[in-house]
């Protein structure tokens, strides 16, 4: 399980996360949701080892990993796949992936437009292409625990609807997903546990998802949906 044990961060005197708690089980999807600014990406952030927090833990399996370096954390299996579509601009889609590990069918097969744009300079690539190359890059690095940071910014719902079903697989398949998004909140909601909500970096609801639909209701009255 990876787990954040009342994260603190402040950034300039401002603290963007204040004493929270989330946990990512393996087999699970854990929904974060908030305005922006609340502090989302910050959190997955504090999980790959990319910002330290100014208090609080972050426990991998039991083990405390807080001081641990972000390539430590990826190799054990937690890897994120960051917002706004960021990719290794000068390399091509194949290299991208092969960053992080021997590339599969399997993971191709969830996009097949990324097999004529294996050759292409990433820099090159279209917006929603960008996102499969992230997700795709995510997959090939056999995540234990994936954080998905606005996975369908971009994405036709065709290519969402493709991207979603290959995060129920594996859920079904016992990787723990974290996924924060604006969009498609009701769809998630369907095949997500739980669900936790940050306003201004607090902890503002956390609840394990039995009626999606009454879930769903209850975010609605805290944001516009
Ligand atoms: N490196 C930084 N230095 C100073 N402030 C920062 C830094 N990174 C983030 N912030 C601030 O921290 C707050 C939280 O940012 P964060 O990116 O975590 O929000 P978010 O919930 O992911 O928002 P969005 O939905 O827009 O992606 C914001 O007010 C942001 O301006
Ligand atoms: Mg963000």
């Amino acid at each position: 399980m990876l787990k954040a044990e009342g994260v603190t961060v402040v950034y300039n005197g401002k603290k963007v996360l204040d004493d929270v708690n989330f946990e990512v089980e393996k087999g699970e999807l854990s929904l974060l949701v908030g305005p922006n600014g609340s502090g989302k990406s910050t959190l997955f952030k504090v999980f790959a080892g990319l910002v330290k927090p100014d208090s609080g833990k972050v426990l991998y399996d039991g083990e405390d990993v807080t001081s641990k370096p972000a390539h430590f954390r990826f190799r054990k299996g937690i890897v994120l796949a960051p917002e706004r579509m960021r990719v290794a601009e000068k390399l091509t889609v194949e290299e991208n992936l092969k960053i992080a590990g021997k590339v599969s069918k399997d993971v191709i097969s969830v996009f097949p437009d990324l097999r004529r744009l294996m050759r292409q300079k990433a820099g090159t690539l279209s917006g929603g292409e960008r996102q499969m190359v992230v997700f795709a890059r995510a997959l090939t690095a056999k995540p234990t625990h994936l954080l998905l940071d606005e996975p369908f910014q971009g994405l036709s719902g065709e290519a969402a609807d493709r991207m979603l079903m290959k995060i129920v697989e594996m859920k079904e398949d016992g990787v723990g997903i974290a996924l924060i998004s604006h969009e498609r909140v009701e769809d998630l909601l369907v095949y997500a546990d739980s669900v936790t909500l940050l306003l201004g970096g607090q902890l503002a609801y956390s609840v394990r998802v039995v009626e999606p639909m009454k879930v769903f209701g209850k975010l609605k009255k805290f944001m516009m949906l």
